[in-house]
């Protein structure tokens, strides 16, 4: 029989020599397994005699522990060694510069939407949302625009089937219901802005069934128009980014509001072009007013002690004036080379210091 010694540097010079672990899988199965090596001599022992049965038996023995041993140790050290070459492979290096022409384009309402949101943020107003689908007494009723109201027939609502209970949802034709959301969810003061889809049935050079607005709502106790003023005032001058934007506040009607007005800014018409803060003309850019004391009532505020004021601004339109974008119906139409044109460049975060457009 071979010398156990030379048997056991043998088998652990297998053990050693896998580089893998199914190499040494392997080369247990070759030892320790059913045919293996060890355990063939382990059946061996069986013919042997007596003596020399007691010495070899607690050799081998021994011998098995420590191989087991061995491909324990040996498997840890595989283990963590596949482990680090995949940490090495799957590695990304964070400060790789971005590619140098990422084809992909940001459309120019998601940037306005962002412009319009730093700027707001600035002021100290929070974001809010609520969802397109709306019930009729967040979009209608609770905003003072009860059933037999004319202003629902102006709105041309898109309306859902009829549920069992007679009701209809509608696509929002506002983001004003947000309005409502917020102020019947949380405890004011309030002082957001609600970015959002709208929708309207109504299709033309200027006009898409589904559009975009941001609405404006503060609450608290002392806030008036002269606040209003302001606020629209900065907004309009950090947007177009000028120093000085005309404004003009005409009187008008809005069942939510009272006092109500309709804003206008200076700009120019000139060759089919529209330049802000110059010229003599005025473009209409949205509606506002003090939030009516049955709005109030409606979320469960009390108007004497509650006040505030609100705007619904299309922000399409205002995108359009400010990056000289011609046609409003090209901003649904998903063609690659408006986008390309008129988009902005991903990962570009429009920012107050750092500038809002690019
Ligand atoms: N909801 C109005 C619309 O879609 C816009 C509007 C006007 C919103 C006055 C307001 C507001 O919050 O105060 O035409």
């Amino acid at each position: 029989m071979q010398d156990i010694a030379e048997i056991e540097r043998e088998l652990m010079a297998s053990v050693s020599a896998a580089v893998d672990l199914d190499g040494l899988e392997a080369a247990r199965v070759a030892a320790l397994g059913k045919k293996g090596r060890l355990s063939g001599m382990m059946r061996g022992l069986g013919q042997m005699d007596p003596d020399q049965r007691k010495q070899v038996a607690p050799a081998l023995n021994q011998l098995k522990d420590t191989l087991s041993e061995a491909i324990e140790a040996r498997r840890a050290e595989l283990r963590r060694a596949e482990l680090e070459a995949r940490l090495a492979e799957e590695r990304v290096d964070v400060s790789l510069p971005v590619r140098p022409e990422p084809e992909g384009r940001i459309h120019p309402i998601s940037q306005v939407m962002d412009e319009i949101a730093e700027i707001f943020a600035d002021m100290g107003f929070a974001i809010a949302e609520g969802p397109d689908i709306e019930d009729d007494f967040h979009n209608f009723t609770a905003l003072n625009i009860p059933e037999e109201h004319p202003a629902r027939q102006m709105m041309d609502t898109f309306y859902l089937n009829e549920k069992e209970d007679g009701s209809r949802m509608v696509l929002r034709t506002h983001t004003s219901p947000v309005q409502i959301r917020t102020m019947e969810s949380k405890k004011p003061p309030h002082r957001i802005v609600i970015p959002g889809r709208t929708f309207r049935s109504d299709s033309d050079q200027t006009h898409t069934p589904m559009f975009h607005q941001v609405e404006g709502l503060v609450i608290d106790k002392t806030t008036h128009m002269g606040h209003l003023k302001g606020t629209l005032e900065a907004f309009a001058r950090a947007f177009f980014e000028l120093d000085e934007v005309r404004m003009r506040f005409r009187p008008s009607h809005f069942p939510f509001t009272e006092p109500s007005a309709e804003v206008d800014i200076g700009c120019a018409f000139d060759k089919g072009q529209i330049r802000i803060g110059e010229g003599e003309d005025w473009l209409e850019i949205l509606g506002c007013g003090m939030v009516h004391p049955k709005v109030l009532k409606a979320v469960g505020l009390d108007p004497d002690e509650w006040q505030g004021f609100a705007w619904g601004m299309g922000i399409d339109r205002i995108a359009m004036l400010k990056y000289g974008i011609p046609d409003l119906r090209a901003f649904f139409e998903s063609d690659l080379r408006w986008l390309h044109h008129y988009g902005f460049v991903p990962l570009y975060v429009p920012t107050l210091g750092g500038g809002l457009s690019r």
